[in-house]
């Protein structure tokens, strides 16, 4: 059966839905590989190493014909509605799918009769792990998130004694200590900085402490949901929030915050007052700046000055601003979800594993539950 990868085609996305070191993975079970041409470049990855993998590359102008001919086709961003109409009715699609806007992808899917698995539809259980596209790319933007804030702050980040006389380190302060958070925790504190973080779950405050930063303890109640995930909080526990975390923020050179609700804009934790009170030179990195922002202001793909010569940073594709490693995880998951369904060579999507019936958005013409 053939696998088909056609070249990413929005704006700014720079990852790759398969690397060529994972391919083997493939074709050890039968499958054939094509990948379009110079798919892999902003990952690191040529043509030639494609095909010394034993992928066979096409043109653009193939893109059709091969699309048409595959059995499973995989990409990062979900396909165009234009791409979907050259597919086989029953090809299989893996892609990020997301059920709040790729709406029109998602019908078209459906209506060409394809099996749509999302991979931001996949349950967060122990058996999918390998698989959870969510969290690899979490992990890259909150690691490319404490970057981008020590290159703009005007400050260093660790302590430094020197003959010319002691520096101080840089206080970090994270709001939201998930996937993201909790990575943009790990490598503030590798460069050596002050960090400390909130989150509305408290079981976050175990693994906060962990990484040597301190948790600030608010008097408000907690908002655990299920799957480990965070509860929407009410407009009353949001001011609250602010004005209890107001002098932290006051306090901190750099804030980043990556606070996120499944399927929901994403929390507004400072405002304009908030950040007015920072000292000039101070960074704001707002990872959530694409799904509303936790800032007021923040501006996805744009740095602006606010407040009192305050910097604030919002996030656009941020993990596709890593693209190497990025595209190293996401191969993996993909290729994992992919394995799940083939046996004996032919791949075969069983409805019955909790994880194709949760990521399955589309199958036999029609839209399955939930999309
Ligand atoms: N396979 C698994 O079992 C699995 C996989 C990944 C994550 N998880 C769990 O889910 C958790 C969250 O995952 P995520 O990072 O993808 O979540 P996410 O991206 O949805 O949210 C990011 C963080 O923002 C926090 N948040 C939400 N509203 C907030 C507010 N008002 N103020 C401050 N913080 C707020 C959330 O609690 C979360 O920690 C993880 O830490 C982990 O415990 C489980």
């Amino acid at each position: 059966m053939r696998v088909a990868v056609p070249a990413e085609s929005q704006d700014g996305e720079k990852r790759v839905a398969l690397l060529p070191d994972i391919i083997s993975k493939l074709t050890r079970v039968g499958l054939s590989v094509a990948i379009e041409t110079n798919a892999g470049l902003h990952a690191g990855a040529s043509d030639e190493s494609y095909i010394e993998q034993g992928a066979t590359v096409f043109s653009p102008s193939e893109q059709g014909k091969e699309l048409a001919s595959a059995d499973v086709i995989l990409s990062v961003q979900p396909l165009t509605p234009s791409q979907v109409s050259n597919l086989k009715s029953g090809a299989i699609t893996i892609s990020f799918l997301s059920t709040v806007n790729a709406n029109e992808s998602i019908d078209a899917l459906a209506k060409a009769g394809a099996t749509a698995l999302s991979l931001e539809a996949l349950p967060r259980i122990s058996r999918a792990q390998s698989m959870d596209a969510l969290t690899s790319q979490a992990l890259c933007a909150g690691y490319r998130a404490a970057l981008v804030a020590a290159e703009l702050s005007p400050r260093f980040f660790p302590l430094l004694m020197t003959a010319a006389g002691t520096v101080t380190p840089a206080n970090v302060l994270v709001l939201g200590a998930g996937v993201a958070g909790l990575q943009a925790i790990a490598t503030s504190r590798r460069l050596g900085a002050v960090v400390s973080a909130y989150d509305v779950r408290p079981s976050s405050a175990e693994e906060v402490r962990s990484m040597g930063a301190t948790f600030i303890e608010l008097e408000l109640e907690a908002l655990e949901g299920s799957g480990g995930y965070a509860r929407e909080m009410s407009e009353e526990r949001a001011a609250k929030q602010r004005e209890l975390l107001a002098p932290y923020i006051t306090k901190s050179h750099v804030l980043i915050t990556t606070a996120a609700v499944p399927e929901r804009a994403a929390p507004r934790l400072v405002t304009k007052e908030m950040y007015q009170a920072m000292a000039p030179g101070s960074v704001i990195v707002d990872l959530a700046a694409e799904s509303g922002g936790n800032v007021e202001g923040s501006k996805p793909g744009e740095i602006i000055t606010v407040g009192n010569s305050v910097l604030l940073w919002g996030g656009k594709d941020v993990p596709s601003q890593l693209p190497f490693h990025s595209s190293y995880l996401l191969s993996r998951n993909i290729v994992n979800l992919l394995l799940l369904m083939v046996k004996d060579g032919a791949i075969t999507p069983d409805f019955s594993d909790e994880i194709i019936d949760a990521a399955a958005l589309t199958h036999g013409g029609n839209l399955r539950k939930g999309s």
